[in-house]
């Protein structure tokens, strides 16, 4: 049986795993940024750059408000709201992103992701008003899993968060 009863309703296998990558995910950037306040590495850090907060701004609570949207109930006037918020927080994550030219002083592999997500989160929010809820689901899934690896590839030595877990 691939589904499992949870609070009343199902969480298929898959979202349970992507949902747990995601809370791996928010830890260690949570630890990082702990690390990085006790080490003094985050005060060094420039944060003028404003397409960084910007960035982080819509990053940071993306990553445990997707992973409620994917626990909890689906389809309520809540789940509506939260995940139009989600979306948007993606959407400004994604944007924000090409003005990030951290790694190679130009556009990097990652802006791929970017790219992906621009075309996923429109494609989600169609599905679902057409009704295509388990296509709804695996694309939004999907999405999310973008965005908790994206986090995890952060925490690479010589990224900003490497830096600040590893100072
Ligand atoms: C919780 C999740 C995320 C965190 C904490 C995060 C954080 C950061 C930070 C701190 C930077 C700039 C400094 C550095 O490269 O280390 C950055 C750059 C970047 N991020 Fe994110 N990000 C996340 C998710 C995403 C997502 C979902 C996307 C794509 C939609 C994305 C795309 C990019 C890109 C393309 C860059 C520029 C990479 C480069 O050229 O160096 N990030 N991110």
């Amino acid at each position: 049986m691939n589904d499992v009863a949870h609070s009343g309703f199902l969480l298929p296998a898959r979202d349970r795993l992507i949902v747990t990558l995601g809370v791996i995910a928010g830890g260690a950037i949570l630890l990082a940024f702990v690390h990085g306040l006790a080490s003094g590495a985050v005060a060094r850090s420039s944060m003028r750059n404003l397409w960084l907060v910007m960035h982080l701004v819509a990053v940071l609570p993306a990553l445990p408000l997707g992973a409620y949207v994917l626990v909890r109930r689906k389809g309520d006037a809540l789940h509506r709201m939260l995940g139009k918020l989600w979306a948007v927080l993606m959407l400004v994550a994604a944007l924000s992103s090409f003005g990030l030219r951290g790694m190679t002083g130009s556009l990097s592999p990652i802006h791929l992701l970017s790219v992906v997500v621009l075309l996923m989160i429109p494609r989600g929010i169609l599905l679902a008003r057409r009704h295509r809820i388990e296509a709804h689901r695996r694309v939004m899934s999907l999405t999310y899993l973008g965005l908790a690896v994206a986090a995890l590839f952060t925490l690479l030595p010589g990224r900003l968060l490497g830096s600040w877990l590893f100072s």
